[in-house]
């Protein structure tokens, strides 16, 4: 080991910081996520399903024998498109596969793993087994099915949309004359494996409809409302709006209708992937046919092709710069990889445009359509994959100026945001840069490269950019205030496994000037008021900011009941005087008059106050340019024989507005960069070219980055005032932490090796074409 184990600096504020409130229960087994719910939870029946899935391709079902199945004992029924209830067409507000693809509805083929079946029995084992009993035949060209990603990349068509409804295409100054023109170019083109989520909890539901038709479904998703709208209206259960009518009574604060409820207080992680997807249409059509409670569990290889991923892409990247290395031009042509049924796009343009002054800027983006699953959301979307491609040719860039890789940064720095000329709310890059090259002791770095040893060993250090737009979406709180000074406050975000509900507790409890045990959140029920999807880092700020002003309110009604009753020592006082602390009002002009909110409540007999808000109706628009930004640096050896990498140390800077728990914003930058750690290093799946499917879907043969993998991971937080963009002054921090490690571990390979990397995840064989060590 090269560098000594040492702690992170120990940071008074983090360790004060508080501890998840749902840890307790977590560790204890007490969280009750939707797979542990047994037929106690149910009307006290429970019947569990097992998917089948297609073996093929493309094509199309000819016949599907379940009658072995049938005959195992314990089992209910089997469900195929022949006997399925029909669903109705759905628009997903997250752009998921059930945009083009229904589970069970026609015998077409679009994908190897594709549900084509679900047993129905008494318990798992039985439903799993009779699941493998069943057999199907299939209607199947091989020469029509479209597997190779590579060999379809000249003919891709352009897309129009990517991520969350972007242009595909951006344009500012005259990209293609420029590059020509420079003195100094970089054209390189960087390809990136197609990665799983893998959360720790994989896909289920459980579903049941009453005698009344209400269904209720306890689902594995960051969306809530979202899976709401979709089995409503697969179901027909009242929701027959399109996206915007939909958008616009969701700014308005809609609450879904009283035939659906979505149930979801435990989440095991999601990263994009939980939300829309089929296995809650799975559950509720079982259900229905059974007329019983059904589970689905998916099995850790189904989630390979039964829940989405990151997609592969290749992206052609050309910096043209002075002598100096000021950039003139940036091109970032991306192609990448797609389904059939696909309808998100992977935008790693996305932060291209934003990232360095520079002004002539293109990006473009087109699609390949595979008969594979549907990609799409995963942490940091685009972004991921984007900054990898960006930032390892900024290090090259750097070296053909002949200047240190931060010095180029420097020299190019956006003061303002380059493509809108607006302000940034707030930007911190710069300290981001100085705190994570002095942690990881970047003075010591050779600017050669291939010539720092440590025995068997070469020694690199390389750095990057992070940077990820901080956004804010609808959401509405209630808060209910009683008599007795505690309050109950209700969202129907998702828990996923950030922290959430600890963080909005501390909001809430600052809000309404209540200590926090005096606060009670409820979350994860789309009864609850709106919460938009837990996703693009949004939720501390979006859901943060309507129970803020809901507490704001419920405030000022507190305010008016005192100030205008005699027998209160507020009388009088001019509402806008007042404070909040402790669970009373006070004066700011004369502190010792005040009065708990309890005394309030009591003398005008009213047992509890309530408020609600809804806020974010413009998507967080500003004046301000909203971004996050960070830096991060990475020590690496390669065994000079071998061609192993080992990771010795990150350090992220990451700069995000104002921290509302150290501790959980910590740990979320850990986590992200441990997963950038994976993708430059291991995460690939393997897309089986001559049938389809993931060659090695399944954890067993997937790799991931385990504790011996893990170096030294310190995140620092650079605090910074973001008021101006928002009261609460929050950004997110739950995606940021992943941008940059890639392009950061690659740079610092080049430097220990002198190979460049343009491939994730980087092999061992990629190392050793050319001799490494002399
Ligand atoms: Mo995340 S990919 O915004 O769930």
């Amino acid at each position: 080991m090269i560098v000594e184990l040492r702690m992170p600096s120990p940071d008074l504020e983090g360790m004060t910081a508080p501890s998840r409130i749902d840890a307790r229960l977590k560790v204890t087994g007490g969280a009750r996520y939707t797979g542990d719910l047994q037929a106690s939870d149910t009307d006290g029946r429970l019947l569990h399903a097992a998917v089948v899935r297609s073996t093929v391709s493309s094509g199309s079902l000819v016949a599907i024998d379940v009658n072995t199945a049938l005959e195992v004992p314990g089992v209910r029924g089997v469900l195929t498109w022949c006997n399925a209830p029909r669903l109705k067409p759905v628009t997903t507000l997250m752009s998921t596969e059930l945009d083009r693809l229904l589970p069970l509805q026609n015998p077409e083929i679009h994908y190897k793993g594709q549900a084509i079946a679900l047993v129905v029995a008494d318990t798992p084992l039985q439903a799993n087994y009779a699941a493998s009993l069943v057999t199907a035949e299939y209607n199947h060209d091989s020469s029509e099915r479209e597997l190779s990603f590579g060999e379809r990349i000249p003919t891709a068509a352009e897309a129009k949309k990517v991520g969350a409804g972007e242009g595909g295409k951006v344009k500012r100054g005259r990209p293609e004359a420029d590059f020509a023109r420079s003195p100094t170019q970089v054209d390189r083109t960087y390809s990136t494996a197609v990665t799983h989520h893998n959360a720790l909890e994989p896909g289920c539901a459980l579903a049941m409809w009453d005698p009344d038709g209400r269904l209720t479904v306890h689902t594995a998703t960051q969306f809530s409302y979202g899976d709401a709208v979709a089995l409503a209206k697969a179901f027909g259960l009242g929701v027959r709006e399109g996206r915007l009518r939909l958008g616009a009574h969701i700014a308005g604060g809609f609450e879904i209708g009283r035939k659906m409820r979505v149930i979801a207080p435990f989440v095991g992680g999601g990263f994009g992937s939980k939300g829309e997807n089929q296995y809650p249409l799975l559950a509720a059509m079982a259900a229905k046919v059974a007329g019983a409670p059904v589970k689905v569990v998916l099995t850790r290889e189904q989630t390979y092709t039964l829940m989405p991923y990151r997609s592969a892409a290749v992206q052609r990247i050309r910096l043209g710069s002075d002598r100096s290395g000021c950039l003139r031009a940036i091109l970032h042509d991306s192609t990448i990889q797609n389904s059939k049924v696909g309808a998100f796009v992977e935008s790693t343009g996305d932060m291209t445009p934003h990232l360095y002054k520079c002004g002539s800027v293109r990006t473009t983006h087109r699609l390949v359509r595979l008969n594979v699953n549907a990609p799409s959301w995963m942490r940091a979307p685009g972004v991921a994959p984007g900054l990898f491609a960006l930032e390892s040719a900024m290090d090259e860039l750097a070296e053909q100026a002949g200047i240190d890789p931060i010095e180029i940064r420097l020299r190019n720095y956006a003061e303002v945001d380059p493509a809108t000329g607006h302000q940034w709310s707030s930007k911190s890059l710069r300290e981001c840069y100085t705190a994570a090259a002095e942690r990881i002791g970047w003075s010591g770095r050779e600017s050669k490269p291939g010539t720092r040893r440590h025995g068997e060993r070469l020694v690199g250090f390389g750095m990057a950019t992070s940077a990820h737009r901080n956004m804010q979406f609808p959401a509405s709180a209630r808060i209910i205030l009683s008599q007795d000074g505690t309050a109950v406050v209700q969202s129907a975000f998702s828990e996923i496994g950030q922290g959430a509900v600890t963080a909005l507790t501390q909001i809430a409890a600052e809000s309404l000037g209540l200590c926090r045990s005096n606060v009670k959140v409820e979350w994860g029920d789309a009864r609850l008021p709106f919460a938009p999807l837990t996703a693009g880092s949004a939720t501390t700020l979006s859901v943060g900011t309507a129970i803020q002003s809901a507490a704001e309110k419920l405030k000022r009604q507190l305010a008016v009941l005192a100030v205008v009753d005699k027998r209160s020592p507020l009388y009088g006082t001019k509402s806008g005087l007042l404070g909040a602390r402790d669970g009373q009002l006070y004066s700011r002009r004369e502190p010792e008059h005040a009065e708990p909110y309890t005394a309030i409540l009591s003398r005008r007999g009213m047992p509890a106050l309530t408020a609600r808000a809804v806020t974010g109706r413009l998507f967080g628009r500003s004046r301000y340019a909203r971004c996050a930004f960070g830096a991060q640096f990475a020590k690496v050896t390669v065994h000079g024989q071998t061609g192993e990498v080992r990771v010795e140390h990150l350090v992220g800077a990451m700069s995000a507005g104002r921290i509302i728990n150290r501790k959980l914003a910590e740990s979320q930058v850990r986590g992200a960069m441990i997963w950038g750690l994976g993708q430059a290093l291991m995460e690939e799946s393997l897309p089986d070219e001559r049938v389809g499917g993931w060659a090695n879907g399944n954890l067993a043969e997937a790799l991931v980055p385990s504790n011996l993998d893990v170096p030294l991971i310190e995140p620092i937080l650079i605090e910074e005032d973001d008021s101006r963009a928002s009261s609460l002054g929050v950004k997110g921090i739950g995606e940021i932490g992943i941008t940059g490690v890639a392009a950061a571990i690659a740079n610092a390979v080049y430097n220990a090796t002198g190979q460049r990397q343009y491939e994730l995840p980087i092999k061992p064989g990629a190392l050793l074409r050319r001799p490494l060590a002399s």
